[in-house]
C-alpha cells in the first residue's frame, strides 16, 4: 500500500501547522501519510515512502540547518528516492523574505535525488508559503497541495 511522509522543522509552530494541514489533506485524499518533526526522521527510512514532503522555516533565505542535515544524511541512500513524488513548503516572517528560494533549495535536493515535483499554475507555484502563522489563504494552499501530491502519487503508482 502506498505511503507518504510530511516532515518539518519548526521552532515557533508555523511550519508545523502547515505540515499538519498538508498531511491531513493527503490522508483525506486516500494516501496514508505520517507527519513528523525532522528530529524523529531517519534518512535511512525515507526510501520506504512513495511521497516525501518537506517543510522548513525560511532562515536567511534558505532551509533551516536540521532539514539540510537530513538531506545530507541521504547520501548513503543516493538514487533510492528516484521516481518518488516530492513537495516543499515554508514559513517566513516577511513577503519577499526569501521564502521561494527556501522552497527551491529543498526542491533542488529532491531533483538531484531523482524525485518528481509538480508545480501549480493556479496555487502557490513552488509550494505553500506562509507569512508568519498560517491564515485562511495559506490553509487553503496547504490543503490544495496535499490533495495534488496525493493524486499525483496515486496516479504514478496505478
Ligand atoms: C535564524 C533565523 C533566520 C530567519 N531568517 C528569515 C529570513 O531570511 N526571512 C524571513 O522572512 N524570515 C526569517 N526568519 C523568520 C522565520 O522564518 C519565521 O518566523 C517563521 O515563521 C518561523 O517558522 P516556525 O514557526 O515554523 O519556526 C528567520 C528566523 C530565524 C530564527
Amino acid at each position: 500500500m502506498a505511503k507518504a511522509i510530511v516532515f518539518y522543522y519548526s521552532r515557533s509552530g508555523n511550519t508545523k501547522e502547515m505540515a499538519e494541514i498538508i498531511a491531513k489533506a493527503m490522508n483525506d485524499a486516500g494516501l496514508k501519510t505520517e507527519c513528523k518533526s525532522v528530529e524523529k526522521v531517519k534518512a535511512d527510512s525515507l526510501p520506504d515512502y512513495d511521497a516525501i514532503v518537506i517543510g522548513s522555516p525560511t532562515y536567511y533565505g534558505q532551509m533551516a540547518g536540521p532539514i539540510k542535515q537530513l538531506i545530507d544524511d541521504l547520501v548513503g541512500r543516493h538514487g533510492q528516492l528516484d521516481g518518488k513524488v516530492g513537495g516543499a513548503f515554508t514559513s517566513s516572517a516577511n513577503i519577499g523574505g526569501g521564502n521561494e528560494t527556501t522552497i527551491m533549495g529543498i526542491i533542488e535536493g529532491m531533483l538531484i535525488a531523482g524525485m518528481i515535483i509538480q508545480g501549480d499554475a493556479q496555487g502557490d507555484h513552488y509550494g505553500p508559503v506562509s507569512i508568519g502563522k498560517p491564515d485562511d489563504r495559506v490553509r487553503q494552499q496547504c490543503v490544495r497541495r496535499g490533495q495534488r501530491i496525493a493524486a499525483l502519487t496515486k496516479n504514478i503508482l496505478s
